[in-house]
């Protein structure tokens, strides 16, 4: 079948999915040569679309495509340009590469439109590296908060040093943030990660919120001991206390009526030794539910279930918010929009919310936010096997084309 973007934007996907930490898996966190090599190579397909780049002071990606006249204000499209560890190569690169592949066209055909156009590359959405999430476009939207730089990565370098060892300046993280009046809207196209489209058997589709959520770190103390000696009710073992806390947590969101979803997925255990009992562990909780009261309540509910555990078993507990987001509608005008490209494009409009989190979550800040997703195969992401069919790509990239060429800005006559 003949692809208008789609085999550019899938061959583009390979080539940056090809810049890891591992050469068997995909894995590329913030500040590190693989980000730096990513930048690199974003930023010459956005050269070669007819952009002014730049590489702003967090480490994301941003490309300018002026419209009629310089200096007016842009539509801003954008995705992330980070991974989780051993990640699929479609979350937050479909996006980007989508919107690099949609200005290149328009500059092939020496369209310009009676506004700029952005393409930003955000530097860190995952937050695999810090605990922090949306470092990148909190930056843009001026919401970073300074503390986080504090943070330390699990080597204990903190976010500080780890900007100074890649040539960033901490202080100038200011200087990435924009007004509200520099931009129209912001759009980002981005792969489902769930199951939804491909049940309806549809390309893509408007996407109505993003769905908030927290992240807190929590860690148990005991105290460790010799595995042989210490008599099983006389341990306090801060990873079998862990255990049942994750129960906990995986029981009380598999029956909660609100649907909340809760996931442990990194956890550490000291000092690490088969024959000894474990005397201190760290491990991280994520929390998501489709409104924000509900996922406060639930936050609530799980940590007064851990605390009891924590109480019984004699550990000290100790459990920080390391992240917090609320829910973020996408604007109807926009939405709007969003769906008459779909229906320009032949497809049914499909609206469906997305679990995941995006970088709209901190762009709200500046601007109203819309997204189209794309379907994927079986709902797999954040997974080597996470895939987009490339006329699926295609589909979207039509979509989005269309969506920028026929762009109102909010409150223009139709
Ligand atoms: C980002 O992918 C998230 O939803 O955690
Ligand atoms: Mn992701
Ligand atoms: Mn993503």
């Amino acid at each position: 079948m003949s692809s208008f973007l789609g085999d550019e934007i899938v061959g583009r996907i390979s080539r940056l999915a090809a810049i890891s930490e591992t050469s068997e898996q995909l894995t590329r966190i913030f500040l590190t040569e693989e980000h730096r090599a990513a930048a690199d190579l974003l930023l010459s397909w956005m050269r070669d679309a007819g952009m002014h780049v730049q590489f702003d002071a967090i480490g994301n990606v941003c490309g300018r495509y002026e419209g009629e006249r310089p200096a007016l204000p842009c539509l801003m499209l954008g995705s992330h340009y980070d991974s989780v560890r051993e990640a699929g190569k479609w979350d937050g690169p479909l996006g980007l590469i989508t919107a690099i592949s949609c200005v290149a066209d328009l500059h092939k055909r020496e369209r310009r439109l009676p506004f700029a156009i952005e393409v930003i590359g955000f530097a860190d959405e995952e937050g695999v590296r810090f605990a922090s999430t949306l470092l990148g476009s909190r930056a843009v939207a001026g919401t970073f908060d300074e503390r986080v730089l504090d943070a330390k990565d699990n080597a204990g370098i903190s976010m500080r040093d780890a900007l100074f060892q890649f040539g960033l300046d901490p202080a100038h993280i200011g200087a990435a943030a924009r007004s509200r009046s520099e931009l129209l809207a912001y759009i980002e196209l981005h792969i489902e990660q769930g199951p939804v489209l491909e049940a309806q058997n549809l390309p893509v589709g408007v996407v109505t919120a993003i769905s908030g959520a927290t992240r807190l770190a929590a860690s148990l103390t005991g105290m460790a001991g010799h595995a042989g000696t210490v008599p099983m009710l006389l341990r306090r073992d801060a990873l079998a206390g862990a255990a049942e806390c994750i129960v906990a947590i995986e029981e009380f969101c598999r029956t909660d009526r609100g649907g909340s979803v809760g996931t442990v997925g990194y956890i550490h255990a000291m000092p690490g030794a088969t024959n000894v009992i474990p005397g201190q562990v760290s491990f991280t909780i994520d929390l998501r539910a489709v409104s924000d009261a509900h996922r406060n309540l639930a936050v609530a509910d799980i940590v007064r279930k851990i605390e009891d555990i924590a109480r019984r078993r004699k550990l000290l507990l100790q459990v920080d918010v390391t992240h917090e987001n609320r829910t973020v509608p996408c604007a109807p005008w926009l939405k709007a929009q969003v769906s008459e490209a779909i229906t320009g494009e032949g497809y049914r409009v499909f609206e469906l919310p997305s679990g995941a989190g995006h970088d709209g979550m901190a762009m709200i800040d500046i601007a109203d936010v819309a997204m189209v997703f794309v379907r994927c195969r079986g709902g797999i992401s954040h997974h080597p096997d996470e895939h987009v069919d490339v006329a699926d790509a295609d589909a979207g990239a039509r979509v989005l084309l269309r969506l920028i060429e026929n762009f109102r800005p909010r409150g223009t006559r139709e």
